[in-house]
């Protein structure tokens, strides 16, 4: 299927592409970070997920002032951190609406066409922001995107990160085709935790939420405590 690229690269965002060269040595992913709350959270369950009781990202998640009554959540991640996978079993548990960037480019041309090297369509953000507004104000809507700082902050009352090792992350990629520079810059962007450096300098940093998604256990986690989440979350 063909992907669909914010720019220069089919796969990484901005700052995913402008960060792809290693600098220093990999940090070591974050195992546990705090979740917006939304009141009440009670995690039923220990372990590496960042799902804390304490987490700001837990504890936030009381609707911002929004006119809407149910949240808006972003699910980002480098490709293939199960950011699909993920939003399709959440919408169904949580009765969101998930709404995949990728489809969506594709389906309405929110795209400045073809690119032949990349092998992609080049996202037009505009377009894309434009699409989602009226949707956006209404709530209940979940996005899934590789990529997290072109949409407007005030959309979202959750900004999900997942992250996987990267030797598992390299097992899916390669199992996916990917290869070459495509294959090494997701790999990259993932050591260098670009896209949770992204999201935490384009949205209040306690309402982003890191989560480990390694396993099919990390998707089940994951999957009931932002149900939970979800359905605790009230309007402000
Ligand atoms: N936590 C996980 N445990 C096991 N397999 C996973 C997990 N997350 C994703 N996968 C698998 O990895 C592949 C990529 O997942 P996908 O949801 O398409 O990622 P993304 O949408 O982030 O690119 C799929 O084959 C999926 O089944
Ligand atoms: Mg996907």
């Amino acid at each position: 299927m063909a992907e669909v690229a914010t720019a220069a690269d089919p796969t990484l965002g901005r700052r995913a592409r402008a960060a792809s060269r290693p600098l220093a040595p990999a940090p070591e992913p974050r195992q546990s970070a705090p979740v917006p709350s939304s009141r009440g959270w009670a995690p039923s369950y220990r372990g590496t997920s960042n799902l804390e009781p304490s987490s700001p990202a837990m504890a936030a998640g009381s609707g911002g002032g929004s006119r809407r009554a149910r949240p808006n959540v972003l699910v980002t991640g480098t490709p293939g951190t199960g950011k699909t996978t993920t939003c399709s079993l959440l919408a169904d548990a949580a009765g969101l609406r998930h709404v995949n960037i990728g489809d969506l480019v594709r389906e309405k041309s929110l795209h400045d066409g073809w690119d032949d090297d990349l092998e992609c369509h080049v996202i037009n953000e505009d377009l894309v922001c434009d699409e989602l507004e009226d949707v956006m104000e209404e709530g209940g809507i979940l996005v899934d995107y590789h990529g997290c700082d072109f949409f407007p902050e005030r959309w979202f009352d959750l900004v999900v990160v997942l992250q996987t090792d990267n030797s598992i992350l390299h097992d899916r990629l390669t199992g996916r085709g990917y290869t070459g520079s495509k294959l090494t810059n997701n790999i990259e962007c993932e050591i260098f935790q670009v896209l949770l450096e992204e999201a935490r300098e384009s949205y209040r940093e306690d309402i982003v939420m890191p989560l480990r998604s390694d396993n099919v256990e990390d998707i089940s986690r994951n999957v009931g405590a932002l149900t939970d989440w979800i359905n605790n979350w009230r309007p402000s």
